[in-house]
């Protein structure tokens, strides 16, 4: 088997890690579902906190970044990458395929799209997300290949992310706000929405509340992550190379600054993140 990356040739039969990367610390709450459902295999991080925030970003911007986070990823041992950020999901997904066609990569939208549209009753999908993932029309562009039938309406929700970082989840500014944000979506009788962010599972309960009890909340970390628990029981030639332990690796190309609180919230528990940024801006 030949392989076009060279630590990967070298390190071909030896053991490998589920690579995740995200803008920043928002991707954490992609690996509790990991460490939720898949809790034996042991992953490498990386948060690009040195260029954050993705969202307000342009699509040249997040799609060069991204590809050199995988590069990097994939140079320290990662075998499979998953794409935990919407936004790199949204611009980049398709050219990291492109140029990485050996490597198993998962992205945030499929996934979340497929639950959709399988739960829907009244084929209205709301999909909530940074500026940049809403601009990039990828959410309708995926929803109208599944089904032509189906009725899309989007919202930018920006303030949803330092709300999330300042802590402020279930709090009562978070409610108004998302009021304010969610008011069109209401009107327009969605039946299923999608957290379409890193951080918006961490709001699931506040939105859930102004929406009401019919809409369906769909969490893309828990879709991807079932993706992948099924792509590693059909795989088991790929799943067999990836280590089980807890020795993760939670690297960041500047001071985590949130990384603790979201920590926290997202597992409850203290990881030691490493600092290194490989790409010298
Ligand atoms: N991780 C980003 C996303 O899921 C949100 C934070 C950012 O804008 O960088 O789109």
């Amino acid at each position: 088997m030949s392989s076009p990356y060279p630590l990967f040739k070298d390190e071909l039969n030896s053991i490998k890690m589920i690579g995740i990367f995200d803008s920043g610390v928002g991707g954490l709450t992609v690996v509790k579902e990991i460490f939720k459902y898949l809790p034996e295999y042991q992953i490498i991080y990386f948060g690009d906190t040195a260029r954050l925030p993705y969202g307000t970003k342009g699509a040249n911007f997040v799609k060069k970044y991204s590809e050199k986070i995988t590069r990097w990823l994939l140079d320290r041992g990662a075998k499979i990458i998953v794409v935990a950020c919407n936004t790199s999901s949204a611009w980049a997904a398709d050219s990291l395929k492109e140029k990485f066609p050996n490597v198993p990569i998962f992205e945030m939208i499929t996934p979340a799209v497929k639950t959709a549209v399988k739960i829907t009753k009244n084929k209205k999908i709301g999909i909530i997300g940074t500026p940049g993932t809403i601009k990039s029309g990828v959410y309708k562009k995926k929803l109208s290949e599944l089904d032509g039938g189906l009725k899309f309406y989007s919202k930018a929700c920006p303030l949803f992310v330092p709300l999330v970082e300042e802590g402020l989840v279930d709090d009562k500014i978070t409610e108004e706000i998302a009021k304010r944000y969610l008011v069109e979506l209401k009107k327009d009788k969605i039946d299923s929405l999608i957290l379409g962010c890193t951080h918006y599972p961490l709001l699931k309960n506040t939105i859930a509340k102004v929406m009401g009890k019919k809409v369906n909340i769909i969490n893309p970390a828990e879709a991807i992550t079932k993706d992948l628990k099924e792509f590693l029981k059909k795989n088991p030639a790929i799943e067999q190379t990836i280590k089980k332990g807890s020795d993760h690796k939670f690297f960041f190309s500047d001071e985590p600054y949130n990384f603790e609180k979201i920590g926290h919230l997202c597992f409850n528990k203290k990881l030691n993140p490493i600092v290194e940024d490989p790409f010298n801006i």
